[in-house]
């Protein structure tokens, strides 16, 4: 091994050239090859690698000697052929952006590596999942786990409201066979996050959705896009503890576009996020920084926690978490690309010195296991059904 940790990229987008961004930002690791089809992508993404070779196809990217490390950054439908490829030709710690994959074929694929990583050599490969590592997200995982100030969580819910899908190279994301739909492409993060704060996975899933606004004016080669727009989605968990995902894609007005919410039988946290910085109306003022809100409920002595709902919760205090400044501008993600990055880097270092033990945060398993249950909450808004998450093909 060189003195810095080689990284390969597998498409070069939107998202890619934030991971590039980022990654410039890290001593120690340098991009030296490129596999991006679009010549518009290309361009970019050579000025922000521009040490960077551009291999011709995905083969002749894979045949190299020189990666220690792969990022994953094409379309959604791309992913689980390319994680299998990387696996048996070119093993080395891979960074997969979410979703792993887009359908229950996917799935089967990819648990398949992960049984045979039992009886072959192991391999880290860490699922992107960014909203962990957005600061205020973090800094509510961490409170929520300890318990300290709302005890064991009982209820968790997201609200995401926001902008409609972006344009993407070819308009892959126009059609749920390329995303694995709405619930999935998008709402895996919220999916791991909520098996993520509530330490357990998920038992049921309900979903409500349509595609009420968005996009349905549009055609590609004739046909509608068929992606969901807004929808409830409610996984339950064993001994009655809830979350709940409230999205909606045609409110771009709002002030904060992620409002998380733990409430356990103490008190309670409020988390309120704001979304890419480029998309604020400048007219607005300044960007809305994040915040995080703790709260309890009023003690009545030795009795432990009142139920008068006279009473209002007592706000224990308001943190503004700001985010570094070159961060926000490296990205459209609250910093989270960069400190995703920092670790994977620490634990692709560390298992190419020889540490075969170094794991990732994110498993490819958590990553599978997000794509069940969007998929599962597709398939409930598609036919008004709750979907187990415990047996049937949804188990996780
Ligand atoms: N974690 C997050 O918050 C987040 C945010 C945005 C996108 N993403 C994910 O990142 C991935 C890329 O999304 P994007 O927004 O950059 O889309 P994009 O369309 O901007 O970029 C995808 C790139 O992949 C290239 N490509 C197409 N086919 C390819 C192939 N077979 N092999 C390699 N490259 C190929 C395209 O030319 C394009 O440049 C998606 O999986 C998306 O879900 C994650």
């Amino acid at each position: 091994m060189t003195s810095k940790l080689r990284y390969g990229f597998i498409g070069c987008g939107m998202m890619g050239q934030e991971h590039l961004r980022n990654l410039a930002m890290i001593k120690g690791a340098m991009v030296v090859a490129i596999f991006e089809p679009d010549a518009a992508m290309k361009k970019l993404a050579a000025s922000f690698a521009p040490e960077a070779i551009f291999a011709t196809n995905f083969d002749a990217l894979l045949a190299r000697t020189d990666i220690d490390a792969w990022v994953i950054t094409s379309p959604n439908h791309c992913h689980a052929e390319q994680l299998a490829a990387i696996v048996a030709k070119n093993p080395k710690p891979v960074l997969l952006e979410k979703p792993a994959c887009v359908d229950l074929a996917g799935v089967n694929a990819l648990q398949a590596i992960l049984d045979n990583a039992s009886s072959n050599a192991y391999l880290p490969i860490w699922t992107a999942m960014e909203y962990r590592y957005m600061p205020p997200i973090t800094k509510l995982i961490a409170e929520a786990h300890s318990a300290q100030y709302t005890g064991e969580a009982v209820m968790f819910s997201i609200r995401e409201h926001r902008y409609p899908f972006l344009t993407k190279v070819g308009d892959w994301n126009r059609f749920s066979r390329n995303t694995g739909g709405t619930l999935v492409e998008k709402c895996c993060h919220f999916f791991d996050l909520m098996r993520h704060v509530m330490q357990a996975d998920p038992i049921r899933v309900y979903a409500s959705g349509g595609q009420n606004h968005n996009h349905l004016d549009e055609a590609y080669a004739g046909e509608t896009p068929d992606i969901l727009d807004n929808a409830y989605v409610v996984l339950d968990f064993a001994n009655g503890r809830r979350a709940l995902l409230d999205l909606c894609m045609f409110a771009e007005g709002s002030r904060y576009q992620e409002e998380l919410c733990v409430v356990g039988a103490k008190g309670k946290l409020d988390c309120k996020v704001p979304g890419p910085g480029r998309f604020w109306p400048a007219e607005l003022g300044d960007a809305p920084v994040a915040q995080l809100t703790v709260s309890q409920r009023h003690k009545t002595g030795a009795d432990g926690w009142t139920n008068n709902p006279t009473i209002t919760a007592v706000p224990l205090k308001t943190l503004d978490i700001p985010v570094d400044k070159a961060l926000l501008a490296a990205g459209d993600h609250n910093g989270s690309t960069f400190y995703q990055h920092q670790k994977f880097f620490e634990m692709a270092k560390a298992y190419t010195a020889g540490d075969k033990n170094a794991k990732p945060e994110v498993s490819l398993a958590d990553g599978l296991k997000a794509v069940l249950i969007g998929l599962a909450a597709e398939q409930s808004a598609k036919t008004g059904v709750a979907i187990s998450l415990e047996e049937g093909a949804y188990a996780l």
